[in-house]
C-alpha cells in the first residue's frame, strides 16, 4: 500500500473542512518533497470557503505557507539535501498546498530557513512576502515597477521619496514597511491602531497615524512630514474606504497598490494596481525565484526582514478551521496564526 498522510480538505465549493488521508507525493524533476513543520493561515483561506474563489478542483487542500524539512529530492535537484530546513510559497493544487503533513515544491523557488528563524516564524512569510515584493518590484501593471533590492547597489536607492502604507500592522503591511526601508523610502508613513506604533517604528515606519483618521486629516498630517508629492501608496487592507483614502492621498502620476479586487476609481492621472501574489504566474517567476532561492535567507539572517509574531494553534491541522473563523471575524491583531501539521491527533 502507498504511504499516506493526514490532510485537511475543503470537501466541495462553499463546503466544509474534513479530514481524509492523502498520498505522500513523489517529487518530479526539479521538485522536492517537504515534511511540513509549520503552516500559517491567510485571509484567502477563509475567502475560498466563503466565496468559492481561486480553487478549481474539489475536494481541495488549502493553505500556501509552507515551512519544514526537505524529505526527498526529485531528479536534478542539487542545491538541497534531505533534512534541510526550508520555506516556500505553495499553490492551490493539492500536491503543493500546506494544510497537510507533506507537500511538493519547486526547488528553484524554495528558500532556506536560517538557524536564527523558527519554522513557525518562516511559515508566516511566503504569502505576504510575495504580494509585498511583487507589488513593489514587478513591472507595471503587476507592481510599481521599482528596482528590486537584490544587490547592495540597488538597496536604499529611493531616499527622499515618501511612501504611504495603509494598514501597516497587518501581516502584509509589516513586510511592506520593511521593504520600503530596504529600498530607502523616506518618510515611511503608515496607518494602524496606535497600540502597534512601537513595533511598526522598529520595522522602519517613520510615522504611524490612527487607522480611523479621515483621508483629509491624514493628508494634512502627511503635509507636515514632507513637501514631496506622494507617488506611492500601498494599501495592505484594500477595503472600499482604504482604497478611496489611497486614491485621495496620491499626487498626480501616483500609483496605488491594492491587494484585493480594485474598487476605487482613480482619475486619469492616477493608477490603481491590483496586486496578485501568485508565485508561479509567469510574470512573477523570475523575480520571486531570485528572492526566495537566492536572497531571503540572507535578509532574514541580517534582520533586514523580520517575520511577524506568531500564535500557535492547538491540535495541528485540526486547529485550522477555528483559526480561520477568528480571522474572518476580525479577531486577529498584529500576529499570524500558525498550525503544526505533524501535531494533528
Ligand atoms: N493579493 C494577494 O496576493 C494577497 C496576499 C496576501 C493578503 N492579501 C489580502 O490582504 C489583506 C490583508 O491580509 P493580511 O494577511 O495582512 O491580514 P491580517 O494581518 O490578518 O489583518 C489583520 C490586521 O489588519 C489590520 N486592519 C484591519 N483593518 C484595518 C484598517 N482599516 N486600517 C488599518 N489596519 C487595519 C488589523 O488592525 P488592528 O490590529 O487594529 O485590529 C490587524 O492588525 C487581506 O484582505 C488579504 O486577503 C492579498
Amino acid at each position: 500500500m502507498s504511504p499516506t498522510q493526514k490532510a485537511l480538505y475543503l470537501n466541495k465549493k462553499f463546503g466544509d473542512f474534513v479530514f481524509e488521508d492523502a498520498p505522500i507525493y513523489k517529487p518530479g524533476p526539479g521538485e522536492i518533497l517537504i515534511k511540513i513543520k509549520a503552516t500559517s493561515l491567510n485571509p484567502v483561506d477563509w475567502k475560498i470557503q466563503k466565496y468559492g474563489v481561486f480553487v478549481e478542483e474539489y475536494p481541495a487542500i488549502l493553505g500556501t505557507d509552507v515551512a519544514g524539512d526537505v524529505e526527498e529530492l526529485g531528479e536534478g535537484v542539487k542545491e538541497f539535501k534531505k533534512g534541510d530546513r526550508v520555506f516556500v510559497h505553495g499553490q492551490f493544487v493539492n500536491d503543493k498546498a500546506s494544510f497537510q503533513q507533506y507537500t511538493l515544491a519547486v526547488a528553484s523557488a524554495t528558500a532556506r530557513i536560517p538557524p536564527s528563524v523558527s519554522y513557525e516564524e518562516a511559515s508566516t512569510l511566503p504569502v505576504v512576502l510575495t504580494v509585498s515584493y511583487v507589488g513593489f518590484y514587478n513591472k507595471n501593471p503587476h507592481g510599481f515597477g521599482l528596482t528590486a533590492p537584490a544587490s547592495e547597489e540597488t538597496q536604499g536607492i529611493y531616499g527622499g521619496t515618501p511612501i504611504v502604507i495603509l494598514g501597516g500592522a497587518s501581516s502584509v503591511g509589516q513586510i511592506v514597511i520593511q521593504l520600503a526601508r530596504l529600498s530607502g523610502f523616506s518618510p515611511i508613513i503608515t496607518t494602524a491602531s496606535l497600540k502597534h506604533t512601537d513595533n511598526l517604528k522598529s520595522l522602519g515606519a517613520t510615522a504611524v497615524f490612527d487607522r480611523d483618521l479621515s483621508a483629509s486629516h491624514l493628508k494634512n498630517e502627511i503635509k507636515k512630514l514632507t513637501n514631496e508629492p506622494i507617488k506611492f501608496v500601498y494599501d495592505s487592507i484594500s477595503s472600499k474606504t482604504t482604497q478611496e483614502t489611497g486614491v485621495e492621498l496620491l499626487a498626480p502620476g501616483g500609483q496605488l497598490a491594492v491587494v484585493v479586487p480594485v474598487s476605487a476609481k482613480a482619475g486619469e492621472d492616477k493608477s490603481v494596481l491590483g496586486i496578485l501574489g501568485l508565485p508561479r504566474a509567469p510574470h512573477n517567476v523570475e523575480l520571486l525565484e531570485t528572492l526566495y532561492h537566492d536572497k531571503i535567507a540572507g535578509f532574514l539572517e541580517k534582520g533586514i526582514i523580520k517575520p511577524n509574531k506568531v500564535e500557535v494553534l492547538p491540535n495541528g491541522l485540526a486547529g485550522i478551521p477555528d483559526g480561520l473563523a477568528r480571522m474572518e471575524a476580525n479577531q486577529i491583531s498584529g500576529l499570524k496564526l500558525v498550525a503544526r501539521p505533524q501535531e494533528t491527533p
